[in-house]
């Protein structure tokens, strides 16, 4: 009896300990399963942003990739500037490389991202053209990219962040160009180009109300209304600590979206924590990890989660937010971390 009670407490302690972070983050490992693809409910996609380089020269990585998920994303191979570093040259070979890796390892893809106002090169930007010369770059650079991988990928992040915080379309240069009509285009001609792909407009800080969220959400409807194909919107999820949702956040604008009877994928999935990280800060991160993939296997619409960077070695958060990182479930020694564990937790958990 009193071996039970000592068995109990010894095991309440455990609980606790785990749920506090405290524990190394081997502790659910003996579990039986090979990767995150094996736990996730079989109707959901678990997918990765993968770095070009990192992928062909580093065999841990692309068996990490290969073991966990079921999807990947190309982090920066499919970008504009990479396919088209100058007027005259395309270079799809990067490209090719992942869509040949998803094929010979049963993964499927997602295409990211044929509009978007960042990663455009300088040959595009600085010189004057008529409108009409830009339309013509535009329409075969969407038809060019979604037809060479239609026996490939079936579904594109077509438009990316076309939507500023205050709800207003962003100033960019496909907007100063074309108008805000290129929205609307971009997925005519991904339709053209693939009639079966799923095609999701993406962004940033949408996982909350707030007249982002009411931008977007107006955007789709009208889409819908007018019979644009458009199939999902795109919740990219980089989270931090001045962009961190409730719960009941999340799960009121996915309801929104479902009930336009839109598809929700979580696309990017990262959580930053301040450096150097305290212990609060990492419960926090972990914490998160488990509501976010709870509220997706929760929600029919949920069909995707995705993560951005496999490590806190490719992570892009370190340049780009000042003082934030560590944001991934793996360590920069490609070590799964706690936050791992909690991920798995939240898309077992019933
Ligand atoms: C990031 C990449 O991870 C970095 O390697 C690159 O330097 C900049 O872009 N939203 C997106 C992604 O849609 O394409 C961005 O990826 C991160 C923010």
């Amino acid at each position: 009896m009193l071996t039970n009670i000592k068995n109990l407490f010894f095991l309440f302690a455990l609980s606790f300990l785990s749920a506090c972070s405290i524990l190394p983050s081997t502790h659910l490992e003996n579990k039986s399963h090979k990767g995150l693809k094996d736990i996730i409910s079989p109707d959901k996609v678990i997918g990765i942003s993968v770095d070009y380089l990192e992928l062909k020269n580093n065999k841990t990585y692309s068996n990490l990739v290969k073991n966990e998920f079921s999807s990947i994303t190309p982090e920066n191979a499919m970008k504009f500037e990479t396919l088209h570093p100058t007027d005259t040259i395309s270079d799809f070979r990067q490209a090719d490389y992942l869509v040949s890796f998803a094929k010979n390892n049963n993964l499927t893809l997602r295409g990211h991202t044929p509009i978007w106002h960042r990663q455009l090169p300088l040959w595009l930007k600085s010189k004057q053209r008529t409108k009409d010369q830009t339309r013509a770059i535009f329409d075969k650079h969407v038809v060019e990219l979604i037809s060479r991988y239609k026996n490939s990928i079936f579904t594109w992040d077509v438009v990316n962040e076309a939507i500023n915080s205050d709800g207003s379309f962003r100033t960019s240069y496909w907007l100063n160009s074309l108008g805000k009509d290129y929205i609307k285009d971009a997925f005519i001609l991904a339709h053209y180009a693939n009639p079966k792909a799923k095609l999701f407009y993406n962004d940033y800080d949408i996982s909350k109300p707030g007249p982002k969220f009411d931008a977007v959400y107006k955007l789709a409807k009208n889409l819908l209304k007018i019979k644009i194909p458009i199939h999902g919107i795109g919740f990219q999820m980089h989270l931090r600590p001045e962009f961190m949702p409730k719960e009941s956040e999340i799960r009121e604008v996915f309801n929104k979206i479902s009930e336009l009877g839109l598809e929700i994928h979580i696309t990017e999935l990262d959580i930053a924590i301040p450096l150097p990280a305290s212990t609060e800060d990492i419960r926090n991160q972990n914490l998160a990890y488990e509501m976010v993939s709870r509220i997706c296997k929760s929600t029919m619409n949920c069909s995707t989660l995705n993560l951005w960077s496999l490590s806190d070695k490719t992570s892009w958060i370190p340049s780009h937010f000042k003082g934030l990182g560590q944001a991934c479930v793996y360590d920069e020694n490609l070590n799964k971390k706690s936050a791992y564990d909690f991920l798995s937790s939240g898309l077992i958990k019933e």
